[in-house]
């Protein structure tokens, strides 16, 4: 199926790296301007230099969707540089400290809800000003696996993961009959720099142990295959409601979408 973003306007968070980077990609070579925002401000730089040289159009901007003040210039940002904002993809998050919630640190908290949950939230509030504009737009939102299930020393990450898709589905209420749609993608693993480091510290058996817990097809080792996204699955991310059901299965296949 060949899918094309001419003329419009695509912004990415976490656009450094992994997922975001390769959604990033992806928008590009299907002919969407990029906003590619990351709160490293090298990566993100470095990206966007790799797609201009190949004759993408492309911003990017530095901007920790942690901070209300940034993400609101990172929209204005946007709508100065190319006009309008078509789509976007609030991807950025971290993990939270693996201790069993009895143990859990008050500013871990504050962390991880500031960045996965919070800068959705901010995200989607100053996306969808705009897109309320042009009574048009497209949001989609990372949640996770981990957005619908429990995880053993993972109660933050989870909690901020489920907090995402009470986000989505009351926008969406919000916002469906005024031509923007608002959906999320709950990701099971795939390979990228998060889920090394959380290989690297040793979570390996823990996350197959969960996997197989909730893949009901059956369950294989874990096996990572860096992220490939192509314009199909972009379009099913953009116009699909959250993936949970089909989640295990989109693991083993080592894709997001
Ligand atoms: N990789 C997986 O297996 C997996 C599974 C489910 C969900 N997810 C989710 O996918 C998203 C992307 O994860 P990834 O695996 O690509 O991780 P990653 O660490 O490779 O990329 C995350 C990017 O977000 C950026 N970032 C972090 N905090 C930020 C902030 N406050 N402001 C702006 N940018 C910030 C980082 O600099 C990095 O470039 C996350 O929300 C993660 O929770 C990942």
């Amino acid at each position: 199926m060949n899918i094309s973003f001419e003329n419009k306007v695509a912004l990415v968070t976490g656009a450094g790296s992994g997922l975001g980077l390769a959604t990033a990609r992806a928008f590009a070579e299907s002919g969407a301007s990029v906003v590619l925002a990351d709160w490293n401000e090298k990566t993100v730089h470095s990206a966007a230099e790799e797609l201009a040289a190949k004759g993408h159009k492309t911003l990017a901007i530095r901007c920790d969707v942690a901070d209300d003040a940034q993400v609101e210039t990172m929209v204005q940002q946007t709508v100065a540089t190319f006009g309008q904002l078509d789509a976007a993809y609030n991807n950025a998050g971290i993990q939270n400290v693996l201790v069993e919630t009895a143990d859990s640190p008050r500013d871990d908290y504050d962390r991880v809800m500031a960045i996965n949950l919070r800068g959705v939230w901010s995200c989607m509030k100053f996306e969808l000003q705009q897109m309320r504009k042009q009574g048009s737009g497209t949001i989609v939102n990372c949640s996770s696996l981990g957005g619908l299930i429990g995880g053993a020393r993972r109660g933050t990450y989870h909690a901020a993961k489920h907090g995402v898709i009470g986000f989505t589905k009351s926008a969406a209420l919000e916002y469906a009959t005024r031509g923007i749609r608002v959906n999320a993608v709950c990701p099971g693993m795939i390979q990228t720099p998060m889920s090394d480091k959380m290989i690297a510290e040793g979570q390996g058996e823990e996350l197959n142990a969960m996997l197989k817990a909730y893949v009901p097809m059956g369950s294989r080792e874990l096996r990572y295959r860096p992220v490939d996204l192509n314009r199909r699955r972009l379009r099913h991310a953009l116009k699909k409601e959250i993936n949970h059901a089909r989640n295990g299965a989109l693991r083993n296949r080592g894709h997001p979408f």
